[in-house]
């Protein structure tokens, strides 16, 4: 049976207060396929959906990590101090992260390292810009990003990523790509990562398309072969649209 992850990410949104009553809500839904769901939420709201998902088979994590397990960097969050929170999961790369907080595939592969070695699952995110896919450069630039985040990255570890096909003009802008062009790029991702890798690590791996995803699209994406999830934006934050998501993941079960 085809795996699922349908990931809500929150970026930069929800106070304490109403990240508790969207936790709360989510878990009254009762969902069959809950432990394919999770939450990416700001740092300051991860104690509180925690606890409130407690029990809920749903996945709660964070959006950012240093990959310095301490020391004088002020204003980051290390990966002992989300270890503490108990967190299933760790967007790494997002593209907001790579294009305004100076992250690149160095800190991007630093940061996987840092992660898979205590356990918490990294949601790696790679994508082209507009440029990138009029030039028709998308495959050669999503291939770079695929290499050089997972270089000394052993197997096992590499088979345990998420990775979220996330093109750069979908997201938040509404465009979402074509099931079609979705499939093709994760598709194409799984290729590259079978070629570093083997064919069992490629076939186990889990890869999500992301931008724009919503409930009028997410059944056609979320049926394509290749596409086993979606990290989701806008309208995640949103229990009804999350939800709407998450059924449409497990209809096609
Ligand atoms: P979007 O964001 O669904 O709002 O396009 C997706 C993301 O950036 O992860």
């Amino acid at each position: 049976m085809k795996r699922f992850l349908i990931a809500g990410n929150w970026k930069m949104n929800k106070l304490i207060k109403e990240a508790g009553e969207f936790a709360n809500e989510l878990k009254a839904k009762n969902f069959s396929n809950a432990d394919e769901v999770a939450v990416l939420v700001p740092f300051t709201t991860l104690c509180e959906v925690g606890s409130k998902l407690e029990g809920s088979g749903i996945g709660f994590g964070a959006q950012n990590v240093h990959f310095e397990k301490s020391g004088a960097f002020t204003g980051e969050i290390s990966v002992p101090m989300l270890e503490e929170i108990g967190v299933d999961y760790c967007i790494v790369g997002h593209s907001e992260r790579r294009e305004y907080f100076g992250e690149t595939d160095e800190t991007v592969n630093k940061k996987l390292k840092a992660l898979l070695a205590a356990g918490i699952t990294p949601i790696l995110c790679v994508g082209e810009s507009l440029e990138v896919r009029e030039g028709k450069g998308e495959q050669t630039f999503v291939a770079g990003q695929i290499i050089s985040d997972f270089a000394g990255i052993p197997r096992d570890d590499a088979a345990k990523v998420v990775i979220a096909y996330e093109p750069i003009w979908a997201i938040g802008t509404g465009k979402t790509a074509t099931p079609d062009q979705a499939e093709e790029m994760c598709a194409f991702i799984r290729g590259v990562f079978g070629g570093i890798y083997d064919n069992k690590a490629a076939d186990d791996i889990l890869i999500l398309y992301g931008g724009s995803m919503k409930p009028s699209n997410a059944a056609d994406l979320l049926a394509k072969n290749d596409i086993n999830g979606g990290l989701i934006g806008g309208a995640s934050l949103k229990v009804d649209d999350f939800a709407a998501i998450v059924d449409a993941a497990a209809q096609l079960k």
